[in-house]
This record gives C-alpha cells, structure tokens and sequence, in this order.
C-alpha cells in the first residue's frame, strides 16, 4: 500500500483520515497540484509549486510552507514510496471550521500528498473526443478541487465512448476537461492564450517554450470552434499524459490520420527536451524531517 503525507505525518494510504467538517468535504475549499516524478526525479516541480503558490494566493488561503518545505515534503512522500513512474497529488484546503461560507480568519490548512502510478488512466491512443459548452466559472486559471464541470465533461465524454471532452465557450475552444489543447490549422500550431478561462498547463508551457524560435513555434491565439473542427491535427497535454494524440472530434476523424506528421515531430522534440531536462534534476533526498504547517 502506498504511503502519503497528512498533516506532518507519513502514513499509510488506507489509515490516512480527515474531519467531516474540512471545508475541502464541505465547500470544495481547496487548491491541488499533480507533479509527475521519474524515478525520484520531479518534472517541472519549480512551475508546480509556484502554481500551487498562486491558486492558495487567488483564494487567500496563506501558504502553509515555504518552497524548501514543500520541497522537503515531496521529497520525503516520494522517498517514502517505491522508485518509479509516479504523480504526486498535492491537496490544500482551507481545514476544519464550523459550516459557514465565509472563510475563517484564522485557517488551519489540511495539507495532503499521495502518489499514484503516472498510467493509472490508459487510453488507447489516438482518442476519440466530443465537444461540450464550457459551463464552468471565470476563474479556471486557478487549480481548483472544486471539479465538479470537468467531472461531468469526463463521464459524458466516457459515455459517449471518448477520452476528453474539448470546451467551448461563445464560440471559443478554451481546453480539456483536465489537459490543454493544440491545433493544426493554416499550417500553424496553435493554442489558446493564457486567461481566466484556462488553467495555465505546465505541459502546455514546457511545449511553447520548448517549439520557441522553430520552425514549429506555437501561436497562442484564440481557436474559434468551427477552426477546431476543420483542425489537421489536434493534440491535448497534461502532465500526466505528456502529449496525446487526437482521432476524432464529435465522431467525426479529423483532417490528418491521427497521430499527424507534426505530432510526431513534436513529440520527438518534446521528448529530447524533457530528457534533457530531466538529467539536470537531482534525484530526491532520502526521506527528511517535514515541519508542520504553520497554523
Ligand atoms: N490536470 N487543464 C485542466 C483543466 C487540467 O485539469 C489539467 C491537468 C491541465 C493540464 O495541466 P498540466 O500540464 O499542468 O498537468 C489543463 C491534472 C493532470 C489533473 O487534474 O489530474
């Protein structure tokens, strides 16, 4: 059985418990992150803790460590397990308090981490995808545990026998219900900008940055529906999957047999490129002596 952190403790998964009253049960009152690890190596972990740090910031909840702590959890969660292919899942919620929607004053965070296998939601590739209004909030760029639209878009787009569900928002492609989104279209790669609407995608900003200055540069513009569905190629990013290819959109294939000629250039890039960077990560210490978060 795994084992996780909870509150300053590692322990088993099974055993690891919380009050009814946590407003993460509650109200949904929380931020979370996932952090892919190869063996013992943490991808992008730098990006992922300054997007934790933002979400706790975008609902005012204080950030119970500072980034060595949050380093020296992952490290002692991490170490605590076997070495292998894993994401990290980071929870914070504003704790326990009586039932009332106004936040308390003075919080005392449930601070959460546990690993799973990175493939614990395989899928034959390429998949298949549907289109469905994006009915959620105006603050997606924030890493919310409240999921309850990206819950429904998965199960409806499993229901009608697809992996992801693309939104559309008046007319505009936004992203996934849990990955961002790359099109081929007009020749040129390109994914919606960063807004309020999308959650700024660590994959989807290790690609930009990694097509910068190629012939391959990704344009970051708006994607109309209509040029979504007339796309050659579309791919989806997350940091559990990397790069996934595409098939079909509505039940309809798309343009070029999927995956495209681009595709595979571009994974082949953003492989080279995350191997690259993967060797100048430190593997993570033995395990280490967490501090409690500050209450
Ligand atoms: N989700 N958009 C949404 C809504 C997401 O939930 C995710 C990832 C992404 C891709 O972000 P990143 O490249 O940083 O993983 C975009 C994670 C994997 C999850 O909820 O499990």
């Amino acid at each position: 059985m795994s084992i996780c952190y909870l509150n300053g403790e590692l322990l088993p998964l099974a055993t690891a418990r919380i009050s009814v009253l946590d407003r993460g049960f509650i109200f949904g009152d929380g931020v979370y992150e996932v952090i892919p690890i190869f063996d013992d190596r943490p991808f992008r972990l730098d990006e992922h803790l300054t997007r934790l740090a933002r979400s706790l910031d975008a609902i005012a909840l204080p950030n119970p460590h500072t980034i060595p702590q949050w380093r020296a959890l992952v490290s002692a969660v991490v170490t605590a397990n076997p070495p292998s292919e894993i994401s990290l899942y980071i929870q914070v919620t504003r704790g326990p308090a009586p039932r009332n929607h106004a936040a308390p004053i003075d919080p005392t965070p449930t601070v959460f981490a546990m690993v799973s296998p990175l493939t614990s939601t395989p899928a034959p590739l390429p998949v298949a995808t549907i289109t469905l209004a994006d009915i959620r909030w105006a603050r997606c760029d924030i890493k919310a545990v409240s999921l309850l639209p990206n819950v429904m878009f998965r199960s409806a787009a499993q229901a009608a026998g697809a992996y992801e569900a693309l939104l559309i928002r008046d007319g505009w492609l936004t992203e996934g219900a849990a990955s961002n989104v790359f099109v081929i279209a007009d020749g040129r790669i390109k994914t919606p900008p960063h807004s309020c609407y999308i959650l700024p995608g660590v994959t989807r900003d290790v690609l930009v940055t990694a097509l910068k200055g190629s012939a391959d540069e990704v344009l970051e513009t708006a994607i109309s529906k209509d040029e979504l569905l007339a796309a050659d190629e579309v791919w989806l990013t997350s940091s559990t999957r990397d790069l996934v290819p595409v098939a079909s959109i509505d039940g309809c294939a798309l343009g070029a047999a999927a995956p495209g000629p681009v595709f595979r250039r571009v994974t082949s890039h953003y492989t080279q490129y995350k191997r690259a960077m993967l060797v100048t990560v430190a593997p993570l210490n033995a395990r280490q002596r967490i501090s409690r978060p500050s209450a």
